[in-house]
């Protein structure tokens, strides 16, 4: 075997990383394509393109096999029993208005009374700061060299700029009676100077008709109006009419197809307490604002996973699954450092949730803070009381064995408690697609995606290094051999460094060459993605080669 030196790949960190140089790779390389694109895109919705769907079907199948096929053991070094499932997406509308769906599953919107645009309230900030045009640059505004606020610069911003971007904002429609009032307001404070938010505030409040300080609009400074609830799921019919006795939901999560489902399981598959059933699938939310790419999208993938056990054994199944999943994302390619785990507080926790942990990610638009990934919620006997409650059911877990050993009562007949691990498949997708993505100067591509080789949509190439002299015919017999185990593509267009390059930006950890040399001793050279080094072994190697380091995970 013979090697030649390799380089070491570049240390990169997700800041260092452009959101707008991932969108175009995913695009130019057939990962993601916007949804109906040639009509313009639907905001909200994507398309994953053949890359997309292998990376996508990757990740879904690691966790369906980690999970349901061969779950890890417990704490106490027994095998997990996990069983999967399929449900439909539209369900009877009483499951919506039993698990508190219908009621609760809506975020607070807030309408601009000058635009008519809409913002949720609790990230009405957040949007101001990075998705505004002119918050950004009246900010600018604030610090002048002196370090004062400068009431004239403010003045020339509102009949400039603040025309063009921000048309609605109280300093620019009214710019002397606003400054007047503002300036009254900051001397009226000398010891306690106000902070970035409140001093916008000022600027979006019109002194005459002031009730309190007003929130600006991101979009055009106009004022915005109270919260009201805005509902979440997507509505459809069920049959001919169009009433509301024939509305039906798109669902929400895919946690209420397990729940309502957990008595048939227990029914008829044997399983006992504890135990999971997990399911794979589309959700669907209205989601108000819909952005960072497909981080969160209205129509999007779970891998859920309902952990049913006894209410005293909850708490200790809460951390064993919160440290599982953690490491199970570890263990598909994300960097460790590029991962926390979050605890929610009292007030954060959603309406069926007693504790929630979210495992976050370091998202090159967030940087250097976090997002969520998944989320571990400890859901107590919440959703199969209310199932028990609405559907007149007992769901009720009675345990024989228990009964027979002489346990007392609440130890035998029990509601069960649930854990529940909710993770995105499409949200762990674009970390995978963030993760892998690096830039390298030295290639002619300049970016290479480092994916675990276990979940590259494409696991090798094979290459003919010409498109003649029985190349291409020994690159073919290798290629039809290694098609029949894994995805791999033979590519004979184009000079060797542009098809590596190709390659790169597509992920592929393994490219095999066919030269002459091949074709008077039977070795081909391999290229390894990440340090584009090179080494030759014999062609007869190349199958084992590709899964020790493909399937030996
Ligand atoms: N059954 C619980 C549940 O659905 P969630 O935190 O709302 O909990 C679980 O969702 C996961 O689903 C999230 O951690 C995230 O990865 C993903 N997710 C939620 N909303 C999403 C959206 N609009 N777009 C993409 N992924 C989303």
């Amino acid at each position: 075997m013979t090697q030649t030196p390799t380089q070491a790949a570049p240390v990169i960190t997700p800041a260092d990383k452009s959101m707008d140089d991932i969108v175009a790779l995913c695009k130019r390389r057939g990962f993601v394509f916007p949804a109906s694109e040639i009509y313009g895109g639907i905001n909200g919705f994507w398309d994953y393109g053949p890359l997309g769907i292998e990376l996508k079907n990757n990740l879904r199948d690691r966790w369906w096999r980690d999970m349901v096929t061969c779950p890890p053991d417990g704490p106490d070094g027994r095998p997990l029993d996990i069983v999967g499932l399929d449900s439909a997406i539209i369900q009877n509308p009483k499951v919506w208005e039993a698990s508190g769906h219908l009621a609760g599953f809506a975020d607070p919107m807030r309408k601009c009374q000058k635009c008519g645009h809409f913002v949720r309230e609790d990230q009405l900030w957040e949007i101001l700061a990075t998705n505004s045009k002119w918050f950004d640059d009246l900010l600018q505004q604030f610090t002048p060299h002196t370090g004062e606020i400068d009431t004239l610069r403010l003045m020339e911003w509102a009949k400039r700029k603040g025309k063009k971007y921000a048309p609605n904002l109280a300093l620019v429609r009214n710019p002397e009676v606003t400054m007047s009032w503002f300036a009254q307001r900051i001397n009226g404070q000398p010891d306690a100077p106000p902070d970035v938010q409140e001093l916008v505030r000022y600027l979006a409040t019109e002194q005459l008709h002031a009730t309190g300080l007003q929130e600006p609009c991101p979009l055009c400074g106009g004022e915005l109006g109270d919260a009201q609830p805005f509902k979440l799921m997507f509505e459809s019919y069920a049959g001919l009419t169009q009433t509301e006795d024939s509305k039906v939901y798109l669902r929400p999560e895919t946690a209420q197809g397990i729940f309502t489902n957990y008595k048939n399981v227990l029914d008829t598959m044997r399983v006992k307490m504890p135990f999971g059933i997990a399911q794979v699938g589309k959700s669907f939310r209205n989601e108000v604002t819909p952005r960072n790419y497909i981080f969160r999208s209205r129509e999007f993938e779970q891998m859920e996973m309902e952990w049913f056990c006894h209410p005293d054994e909850a708490k200790q199944w809460y951390e064993f699954w919160v440290q599982q999943r953690h490491d199970w994302w570890v263990s598909v390619g994300v960097n460790p450092a590029n991962l926390i785990r979050r605890e929610h507080d009292c007030d954060e926790l959603a309406h069926y949730s007693t504790a929630c942990a979210d495992i976050e990610y370091q998202y090159p638009f967030t940087a250097p803070g976090y997002g969520e990934l998944e989320g571990i919620a400890h859901r107590g006997d919440y959703d199969l009381s209310k199932h028990q409650e609405h559907a007149r059911l007992k769901l009720e877990y009675f345990d024989q064995q228990r009964k027979e050993a002489g346990e007392p009562e609440d130890k035998f007949r029990y509601m069960p408690h649930v854990i529940e691990p909710a993770a995105g498949l499409t949200r762990g997708m674009l970390v995978l697609l963030c993760e892998a993505y690096t830039p390298d100067d030295s290639r002619p591509s300049k970016v290479f995606m480092k994916f675990d080789p276990s979940m590259a949509p494409i696991k090798a190439a094979i290459f003919p290094l010409v498109n003649k002299d029985g190349m291409p015919e020994k690159a073919e017999e290798l290629y039809r051999q290694l098609r029949k185990r894994w995805a791999v593509q033979m590519d004979v267009k184009q000079n060797i460094g542009k098809r590596y390059a190709r390659m790169d930006e597509a992920g592929t950890p393994y490219c095999f060459t066919i030269d002459s040399d091949s074709l008077a001793d039977d070795t081909v050279t391999v290229r390894d993605r990440d340090t584009a080094g090179q080494q030759r072994i014999n062609i007869s190697q190349v199958e084992q080669y590709l899964a020790d380091r493909i399937d030996g995970v």
